[in-house]
């Protein structure tokens, strides 16, 4: 018998699940096969982060080929060509502003790293005073200190005391009146003007960097205004800040496109990608970096160790064999176009979903959607949790928070998947009280 007491599990209620565990034994394509030996049908790409779907032999080959011929390579003062090798194809397929990576190992790192690099940047260019980091409402900026302070999920912080000091946050922008809107709410681009308001109040010359993403995942797939994200860089522009897109959900074609940045026509100083980087299987995290924060923090400072950051793993070899290999596969079988192809089809399956008991709100953008329920009285999460496990009993997993049920299908589902995934959430919702 296996032992569930020793592993903490991470964001888990681990008591309940010692009593009734959920156990993932092997995973091939886009299913899980249960420690039953049930097939279940992988409706969030595993945490959004498989997006090419399991075991991809292409992936597996080129990381397995690594371990078998350089396991691990010192990254300090240390080279090996596969950081490099990736680090160039990287930048090949992000927008044309950036021109250098920052490899970490995981979101969290990744978006400390960028966090760092902002107040960097500006102590390099001789405004050091620029300290204050901007975050929103709502956003999920995974667990560092850094992450979790510009966070905007009061669970998240409540139990960790003061977080960093001089950060403040803008407005989310869900809208409870645009429910059931398909895509982007025409309504909203004006919350943006909450960072002219924390301008006026703290100064430019005190703020780093406003850090989003592009579409909120973690907390519901919160999608943002048409034209907010535009009005959003307009005004960092103005102002000396830096722009830090967190695309660790949005990155990597799950809105049809390479990057958020690339299908909203906005493009920040800073890119923050993790999840779909290696297709999930081997950890890493990495910051991408427009040319002109490059250039202030590598090419035009003294002569020296130009950044005081990095991690025994920074470009690991395994990482770098797998987000090398997962590349290939994107541009081998045209994935984020796959993507767009299949968003159309996931926007009307679940948008079905609207007339379904409880329903409040349905959202989706690319292939990512949202289905938000009524919470019970006094009893909120009660009810996501019990379609969480009810899809799980039909053979699908699905990802929920609170009482949002977020569906991520891989970009290389097909439409039965489709319709598979949207039917064990209906057939779930009817089933609950
Ligand atoms: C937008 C965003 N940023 C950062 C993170 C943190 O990534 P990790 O869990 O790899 O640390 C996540 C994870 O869900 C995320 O969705």
């Amino acid at each position: 018998m296996l032992d569930l007491e020793p592993h903490w599990m991470p964001f888990t209620d681990n008591r309940r699940f010692r009593r009734s565990p959920r156990m993932l034994v092997s995973a091939s394509g886009v299913h899980y096969r249960d420690s039953a030996g049930r097939s279940i049908l992988d409706g969030a790409s595993g945490l959004w982060c498989v997006n090419a779907g399991h075991s991809h032999p292409l992936i597996v080959e080129a990381v397995t080929e690594q371990l078998r011929t350089l396991d691990y390579a010192p990254c300090f003062e240390f080279g090996h060509p596969g950081a490099f090798e990736f680090a160039a194809d990287l930048v090949g397929v992000m927008p044309r502003a950036f021109d250098r990576v920052i490899f970490a190992n995981s979101g969290s790192e990744a978006v400390d790293t960028a966090l760092k690099l902002s107040l960097a940047y500006h102590r390099a260019r001789g405004e050091g005073g620029r300290t204050r980091l901007i975050g929103r409402e709502r956003g999920y900026h995974g667990v560092g200190f850094g992450g979790t302070s510009v966070g905007g999920i009061g669970r998240n912080r409540a139990a960790f005391g003061t977080l960093l000091p001089g950060v403040d946050h803008l407005r989310h922008t869900y809208d409870p009146s645009a429910a059931f809107t398909r895509g982007q709410p025409e309504a909203g681009a004006e919350l943006a003007r909450d960072l002219q308001r924390l301008i006026d109040l703290h100064g430019a010359e005190t703020i780093a960097a406003v850090i989003v993403e592009p579409v909120a995942g973690s907390t519901g797939v919160l999608v943002p205004p048409v034209g907010y994200l535009q009005l959003l860089r307009e005004i960092t522009e103005r102002h000396g800040i830096l722009l830090v897109f967190d695309e660790v959900i949005t990155g990597y074609g799950r809105l049809g496109g390479m990057t958020a940045s690339e299908v909203f026509g906005v493009t920040p100083d800073l890119i923050v990608l993790a999840k779909g980087l290696t297709n999930g299987t081997v950890p890493m995290g990495a910051v991408v970096v427009s040319a002109h924060v490059d250039e202030a923090l590598s090419t035009g400072v003294a002569p020296g160790v130009e950044l005081f950051h990095g991690y025994t793993c920074s470009g690991h070899p395994l990482a770098a064999a797998a987000g090398l290999a997962t590349l290939r596969v994107f541009e081998e079988e045209g994935l984020c176009e796959r993507a767009a192809a299949l968003a159309h089809l996931l926007e009307e399956a679940v948008h079905e979903l609207a007339r379904e008991p409880f329903v409040r709100d349905v959202r989706n953008i690319g292939l990512a959607a949202a289905v938000e329920l009524e919470p019970g009285a006094g009893a909120p999460g009660v009810r996501g949790f019990e379609v969480l496990k009810r899809c799980f009993e039909q053979g699908v997993l699905v990802r929920v928070t609170g009482d949002t049920i977020a569906l991520a299908p891989a970009l290389v589902y097909t439409e039965a998947h489709v319709e598979e995934l949207v039917g064990a959430v209906r057939t779930a919702v009817r089933g609950i009280h």
